[in-house]
């Protein structure tokens, strides 16, 4: 299988935490990794790092073989698309607009950020190509009508907008930090749908969740991290099964309660 995004050594420290602690991975063309963990244990900052919305203080990056650095802007061009724990959707603006600017983001991403940011503000998207992403990732999530205002919808309804703004960047590989939070039983049909629809067509994904029955029914591979670092990385079953689990979540070193 095509080896589509490698990390090596990945740290990073906040102030005297050390949210992340010499982390490796590796993520292949098609393959769907379930990162879990107890609250703190490191996964938004591996996210964060992985596309560049904090710096890592060491380890080295590379997708398809080619070093991943710089800004978000930069890594969006080469790939890489992400949804944020809390959902990053700009209010104002609606939903057919925030989903039209995660199309628009890897061509933003060759301008500097500042220019990028004053584009993306004024930026009305147009254009028979960007209408056919537009419907296709609408009608794969349900989103409904797509001139309601997104500061107007329920944490749920964001949650999926954040996921179709992502999916309307054609990424090749997906990063999706607890994509299900807040979601209701139909947004987590069509989460699922999504991703496994991305999936056979060979794109990557890292899927963040606490609920690790959904996590277990979605993902090839898990990697289940505690205080920044990696205590198990393998076959789902054997993850749930194996002491390490039953350490970080149910274990006297369980110092985290699962969310
Ligand atoms: N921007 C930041 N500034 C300071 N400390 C941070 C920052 N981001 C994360 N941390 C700390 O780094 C550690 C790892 O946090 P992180 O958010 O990556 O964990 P997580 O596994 O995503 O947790 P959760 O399940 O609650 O989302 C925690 O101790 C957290 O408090
Ligand atoms: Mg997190």
């Amino acid at each position: 299988m095509t080896v589509l995004l490698e990390g090596e050594g990945l740290g990073k420290s906040y102030g005297g935490v050390r949210a992340l602690d010499g982390v490796s991975l590796r993520l292949s063309a098609g393959e769907v990794l379930g990162l879990i963990g107890p609250n703190g244990a490191g996964k938004t900052t591996l996210v964060d790092l992985l596309d560049g919305a904090q710096p890592a203080d060491r380890g080295s990056l590379s997708i398809r073989g080619r070093k991943l650095t710089g800004p978000p802007s930069r890594r969006a061009r080469a790939g890489l698309a992400r949804t944020f724990q809390h959902p990053h959707l700009a209010l104002d603006l609606t939903v057919r607009e925030n989903v039209l600017l995660g199309a628009a983001a890897p061509k933003l991403a060759g301008i500097g950020g500042l220019v990028a940011g004053l584009v993306a503000g004024a930026f009305r998207p147009s254009g028979a190509r960007f209408d056919a992403t537009l419907h296709r990732v609408a009608d794969a999530l349900e989103l409904g009508d797509l001139r309601r205002r997104c500061g107007d919808l329920t944490l749920g309804e964001q949650r999926l907008v954040e996921v179709a703004r992502a999916l309307a960047q054609e990424p090749s590989v997906l990063l999706l930090d607890e994509p299900f939070a807040g979601a209701d039983s139909g947004g987590i049909a069509a989460i699922s749908a999504a991703i496994r629809a991305v999936r056979a067509q060979g794109c990557g994904i890292i899927l963040v969740d606490h609920n690790v029955d959904i996590v277990a029914s979605l993902v090839d591979r898990i990697m289940l991290l505690r205080s920044g670092t990696v205590v198990f990385d393998g076959d789902p079953a054997e993850c749930l099964a194996s002491p390490e689990m039953q350490d970080v979540y149910f274990g006297t070193g369980g110092e985290n309660v699962v969310a």
